[in-house]
Order: C-alpha cells, then structure tokens, then sequence
C-alpha cells in the first residue's frame, strides 16, 4: 500500500511531510515525491528509490511552500521512476494528485481520455484520476465538486490527495471503498492528512478518520466533510493514544497479524484490474502472452521457494485440471542444479515475494538458459524476478512486513488461479459456461476469506492445545495436501515447534507409527474430492490414541464428532478452497507463537528475503 502525507498551516510544509513519509516507511514503497505550492506554482521533487533519494532532490533543488501532499508508492501500474512517483500533475499544470488504490477501469478511462485528445507521461492509473478533476474544472467546477464527479467514474479502492493553485489554501481528500486510510490531523492553526496515523502522530493526537466514500475539503482553520454525493457529514474528532512505534502496526500486536487480517484487502487487490466479471474474461496482460506461445507449450515448470513453492503446489492442480497443461514443480534450489528437461515449449513459472530469492533467480536463469519462457509471479515491483521474467503477474498485496508469509502465500493461490483460467480459455480446453463459473467462484473469495478471519478468536483458544507440544503432524490430500506443508511450515518458523507434513495417504507407509496422545494431528478436511479419504484417515488416527485438530467445513457434524478440536472454514469452491483453509493455520501459527513467548515477526535465524544461497 502506498504513503500519503498532507499539510496546510503557517509552517512550512516540505519538512513535515518529508519526515511524515519517512514514518510510512514500514509500508514498503518503491518510489517518493512531494510537491508544494510556492509563489502560486505547482513545485514537484519526485523519483524511484528510497525517501534518502527524495532528500538529496530537496537538498539540491529545495522547495517550500505552506501547502503541500507527498507519496510513498508502492508500484502496481508502470514500474517505479520518475515518471510513475507521485504526486501527478495534469496537462494544465494547475492541479496535483497523490493515489493510493487501484483504478481498475484503468484502460477504459484511459481510452476515453485519449480520445478527447489528452497526452499522459506517466504509465500510471494515478494520473487518469487527476485528467479527471481538470476535465471537470474546465466546465466551471470548484476543486472539490471536479473531484467528487471525477471519483464517480473510478471503480476500485481509492484514497485521493488534491492541490489546485485556483485554489491555494485547501486540500480536497477523499476516500472510495476499502483503500488504505485517510487520516485528518487537528492542529491549533495547520491541518494535517495522512494514510495512516504514525505520519502524523508527533504533531497531534486529534485525529478525524474519513469512511469509505467520503471526502474532506482541508484548510488551515478547518474542515468540512462530506460523503461523495455531496451530502455533509460530520466527523467524530478523537484523541489517538498510540505512540509513534506501535501505530505502525495500527490496532495489531505484530506485522504478522495485521497482514493475516489485510488478507479481504490483499486478495481483493490481486484481482483487481484482471477480471470483468459480466464477460468472463481474465486480463494479465503483463504476462505478454500470445496465441502462438500458448499453443505451444507443452509443460510448465513451476519453482520457488518455502511457502511460495507451496503456492506452487496448489497452482499444479488448478492448471492441470482448468487449462490441462502438465505442470511440475521443481524446489528452485534442487531446480538449478538438476540438468532440467527444458526446452522452447516448457514454460518456468517462478513465484517469489520478495523477487529477491537467490535459488529461485538462479532457477528462473537456468530456464532462460535452455531455451524456456520465464513468467514470474511477484510482489515487490521492479524486483529482479519481474525484470527478468519474459511476463509477470505482479501479487499486488502491498509490503509484506512480516517473516512469515502470509497474505503473499493466498495472492499467489488467486493468481494462479486466474492464470488457469486465461490458459484454459486461451487453449480452448475451458469451454464458456465452464469459464463463467470459474469467475463467478473467484468473486466470493475476499467475504469468504473475511468470515475465515471473524473466527480468529476461536483458533486462538486451540492454539493453547498445542502451547506445550514439541512435535506435530499435518496431513492433507490433493489441492489441500500443500496446505499442510505451509500450515507445518507457519507453525515451524513462528513457534520453533518440529511440524512434517505428509500427504494423508502416506501415513500407513510408516508415519503412523510416530502416533500417540503427545502426537497432535492437524488434518486438512474440507468439503473438496478427498474429503471421504481424509475423514476414514482421522479415523485410523484416533483409533491408535492421536489428538485431532480438523480443518473442516462448516456444519460437518460427522467431522465434529470424530475430531477433538475444531477450526472451521466456510464451504468454499474446492478449487479455491486451498486461500480458506489456510487461514486458521495461519493464525494458529501465530497465537502459538505468541503464546511460546517467540519474537513473531522476526523469528529467530530467518531473514525476510533469502538473497543468498
Ligand atoms: C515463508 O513464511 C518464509 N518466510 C520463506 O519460506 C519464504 O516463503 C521463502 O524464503 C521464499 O521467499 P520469496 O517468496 O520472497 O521468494
């Protein structure tokens, strides 16, 4: 997600701001800038790189200014630069915009704007929005009615920063769906605007926070805030207890739970822009695929590391069964140095959080290297494994700030998801009503993975079942056999607790002997095509004395019965089932963790990005 930071009052508003953004740092960002206006001109400094980079600008070439807005950008559309940091100015050069959010009719609008005869230079959604604004200004309107009819044009998420030198004393904020926040700060004589509360934390604790589809028009002495219809609301004005550090973290204890809980957000992101949901139709088209390619591939190698290799473990069964393309997947680590069968027909799908991954680089270079197609799926824009890729699929989750992974594990899952179906519809092996249901699935995702997390509290009292144990079990079958290595994998990390993972069917070859009251057994056992296998597995499990903890679908009463702890996922299409099923295992890695006393966020001997071998 991106920063914004905004100020208006006697001082002035370069170092507040710059110092503001600098507080917004832990959300991750690619790209900085902030503009003011000075002797009744729009004055921007902005670039790719770390907020030090935006400072040595404002060094050399200072600006300053009563008035101002800056930004932190986490890049989703045009990679970061110059050109793509905010803020945006328009064609007129009268009026500047920072956006955090995603214009998903992007490429509608933007057509539109083009043939009115307007000219960008960004590759950005952002700059759309503020073409908008000047379009209405030019009919007569003020700032602030330019900006509430350029906001009913936009689908998506939105918080909207904007300056006009027409108008130089007030800063017009709005708010659209779930986007990141927008925060009014109250000083005695100034005003302050933010994302997110730490921005502006030193200067006050008198905080006004905008809904979702409402707007602010911001002045020194004041504010008036109004919903997008234009209708006026009033704002509570609270006071923020939290100290600077903590609100990083907004109401969460750790990165680790905060983005457990981003989770309606992030997966609502990743699908963001790519489906139009009337037609059907999948559009990745930072991908660059072509027919031609399609046609001829002949295998997908998917590699990568950790939790994303077991995103990848999912992705085999959506494309082999949606697209019916053979797909294995290769460890990176093993992948590199295994003289690869890889040639021009194979396609080398890298998944990769951090685009940093060494194996998974190497991996992604070994393909290349014999003659195969490189697509990557990433969340850090503008990282090695996006630049590299011949086509990406970028996860759009935001900063993942926490070791463990989480959000970057389900957005990978919709990801691939999506992809299945572009291939399937591609190749012609989806037929049309197959495809629609597919899409139709893929739209309930975020309110189901929101009623997975309105159920943390009772994950929390099962992690105190394994508070004390020094070694569990995690079973699965099929598209959820995967979903007991990340779950054994989350509770490893996080709690240091010894977890394996076996596929159910296995246990009978040996692991069953391991079982007994002291072997807690976690069995992923969704409504899905393994369901009946899973549950007679449970049931040889308990029979020889073993402590169950079930990962089941609501209502199932026969699980209920059998198993000693419940952790319950709403019924969920069973291709899609692996983003809901995850979910308590992720919070039940986490409560353990925190009940085991272990530093959650930074585990101990891990690291975020493994850049080395
Ligand atoms: C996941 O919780 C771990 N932090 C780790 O396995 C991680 O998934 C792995 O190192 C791959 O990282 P990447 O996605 O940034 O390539």
């Amino acid at each position: 997600m991106c920063g914004i930071v905004g100020y208006v009052g006697p001082r002035d508003a370069t170092p507040i701001i710059y110092d503001g953004l600098k507080r917004l740092e832990y959300r991750g960002y690619d790209s900085a800038g902030i503009a003011v206006i000075e002797d009744g001109e729009i004055k921007i400094r902005r670039d790719a790189g770390k907020l030090n980079r935006l400072g040595e600008l404002l060094f050399n070439d200072p600006i300053n200014g009563h008035i101002g807005i800056g930004h932190t950008r986490w890049a989703t559309h045009g990679e970061p630069s110059a050109r793509n940091a905010h803020p945006h100015v328009g064609e007129s050069g009268r009026v500047v915009i920072v956006h955090n959010g995603i214009v998903e009719n992007f490429l509608a609008l933007r057509d539109e704007l083009t043939a009115e005869g307007a000219s960008f230079s960004s590759d950005t959604d952002t700059e759309i929005i503020v073409l908008l604004v000047e379009r209405y200004m030019a009919m007569g309107h003020d700032l602030t009615e330019a900006a509430r009819r350029a906001i009913s044009n936009l689908d998506g998420a939105h918080g909207i920063v904007l300056l006009s030198i027409d108008e130089p004393d007030k800063i017009v904020a709005a708010r659209v769906g779930n986007a990141g926040g927008v925060v009014l700060g109250i000083g005695e004589d100034e005003k302050f605007i933010a994302s997110d509360i730490p921005a502006i934390l030193e200067h006050t604790r008198k905080m006004a926070f905008l809904e979702a589809e409402q707007m602010a028009v911001v002045t020194a002495s004041g504010f008036n805030a109004m919903t997008l219809e234009g209708d006026e609301v009033s704002l509570e004005i609270m006071n923020v207890p939290w100290d600077p550090v903590s609100a990083e973290k907004g109401e969460y204890k750790h990165f680790m739970l905060k983005e457990i809980f981003e989770q309606v957000r992030s997966t609502t992101d990743t699908i963001a822009g790519r489906v139009d949901f009337k037609e059907g139709q999948i559009n990745l088209h930072q991908l660059n695929l072509t027919p031609e390619l399609v046609q001829r591939i002949d295998k997908i190698i998917i590699t990568a590391c950790g939790t994303a290799a077991h995103a990848g473990m999912v992705g085999r069964h959506l494309i082999e069964r949606i697209a019916r393309i053979p797909v294995q997947v290769e460890i990176a680590s093993e992948f590199r140095y295994q003289d690869p069968l890889v040639d021009e027909n194979t396609v080398v799908l890298a998944i990769s959080q951090s685009g940093e991954t060494a194996d998974t680089l190497a991996a992604m270079k070994e393909g290349r290297d014999r003659g195969a197609t490189v697509w990557s799926i990433v969340n850090a824009i503008g990282s090695q494994a996006m630049r590299i890729a011949d086509g990406y699929i970028g996860m759009q989750t935001g900063p993942e700030i926490g070791v463990a992974s989480t959000k970057a594990f389900t957005a990978p899952l919709i990801d691939l998801y999506m992809l299945a179906i572009l291939l399937g519809d591609m190749r012609g092996t989806l037929d049309k009503k197959r495809r629609m249901e597919l899409v139709r699935d893929l739209r309930r995702i975020p309110d189901l993975v929101g009623q997975c997390l309105d159920r943390a509290d009772d994950v929390e009292k099962v992690a105190w079942e394994l508070k004390e144990s020094e070694h569990c079990l995690y079973l699965g079958r099929g598209i959820n056999m995967p979903i007991a290595y990340e779950g054994a994998l989350k509770i490893k990390e996080i709690s240091y607790i010894h977890a394996e993972a076996y596929p159910a069917g296995e246990m009978k070859h040996g692991p069953i002997a391991l079982i007994d009251e002291d072997m807690p057994v976690i069995a992923i056992a969704p409504k899905d095509p393994w369901y009946e296998k899973m549950l007679s597995q449970i049931e040889q499990t308990k029979a020889r004395g073993g402590n169950v903890i079930a990962v089941a679908t609501d209502g199932d009463e026969l699980m209920q019965e059998i198993a000693d702890h419940m952790l319950w996922v709403p019924e969920t299409p069973w291709l899609l089932s692996p983003v809901t099923t995850i979910i308590p295992l992720q919070l039940l890695a986490y409560h353990t963790g925190v009940l085991r006393g272990a530093d959650v966020d930074q585990p101990r001997n891990l690291a975020k990005s493994v850049t080395v071998e």
